[in-house]
C-alpha cells in the first residue's frame, strides 16, 4: 500500500532505454528470421511486457503463445524446481521457436524449458531476453538475443516481479533491502 518509489534505490533502466533496446533486438530477430515465421513463446508473466513490446517493434509474421513456468516462489531465490502452470496451445513441429523471457537469473528455468521445447520436433529454438545476471554463465544454454547483462542485484519493473508486485513499473530498478529483508 505504499509508495512504490521508495521501495526502490535507484533506476537501472529507464523507460526510453528499455524501449529502444527492444526496438533493436526487434530489428536483429526480424532480420534473422527474413523469409521466415516465427513462433514467439512467451514465459508468464514476467515476459508479458517485453513481448508485447517486441512483436509491435517487428515488422514480419509472428504468432504468438504463452507458456507457464515457475522456479520461484514468493522468495528471491531461485527454488530450482520448474512446474509447468499452464503449457503451449501451439503444435511446435517444424516450426522456428523464439522463446522470449524477461530475465536470466540461475539459467534453470531456461535450460529445462528449452529442452523441453527442442523435444517437440521445431525447426529451431532461440532464445530472447531482456536481462542476463552472471550466475546463467553457471548452466550451458545458448542465449541468441540478450538486451543487457546485469549484475546480482533483486530487480523489479517491466515484467519483473517481488512477491507479485512491481511488474507494471515501465523502467527497472533496484529494489532496497528493507522490501525483502
Ligand atoms: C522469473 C523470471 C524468469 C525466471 C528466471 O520467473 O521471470 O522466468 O524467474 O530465473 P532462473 O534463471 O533462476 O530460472 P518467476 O519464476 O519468478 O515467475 P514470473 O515470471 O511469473 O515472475
Ligand atoms: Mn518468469
Ligand atoms: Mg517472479
Amino acid at each position: 500500500a505504499s509508495h512504490v518509489e521508495s521501495d526502490l534505490t535507484n533506476i537501472l533502466y529507464t523507460k526510453e532505454e528499455i524501449q529502444a533496446r527492444v526496438a533493436e533486438l526487434a530489428a536483429e530477430i526480424e532480420k534473422d528470421y527474413e523469409g521466415r515465421d516465427v513462433l514467439v513463446v512467451g514465459v508468464l508473466k514476467g515476459a508479458v511486457m517485453i513481448m508485447a513490446d517486441l512483436v509491435r517493434a517487428m515488422n514480419k509474421h509472428v504468432s504468438m503463445d504463452w507458456m507457464a513456468v515457475s522456479s520461484y516462489g514468493s522468495g528471491t531465490k531461485s527454488s530450482g524446481v520448474v512446474r509447468i502452470l499452464k503449457d503451449l496451445d501451439t503444435d511446435l513441429m517444424g516450426k522456428h521457436v523464439l522463446i522470449v523471457e524477461d530475465i536470466i537469473d540461475s539459467g534453470l528455468t531456461l535450460s529445462w524449458l528449452k529442452t523441453n521445447l527442442e523435444s517437440r520436433g521445431p525447426a529451431s529454438v532461440e532464445i530472447c531476453t531482456l536481462l542476463r545476471k552472471p550466475d546463467a554463465a553457471k548452466v550451458q544454454i545458448d542465449v541468441k538475443y540478450v538486451g543487457y547483462e546485469i549484475p546480482t542485484e533483486f530487480v523489479v519493473g517491466y515484467g519483473l516481479d517481488y512477491d507479485e508486485k512491481y511488474r507494471n513499473l515501465d523502467f527497472i530498478g533496484t529494489l532496497a533491502p528493507h522490501v525483502y529483508s
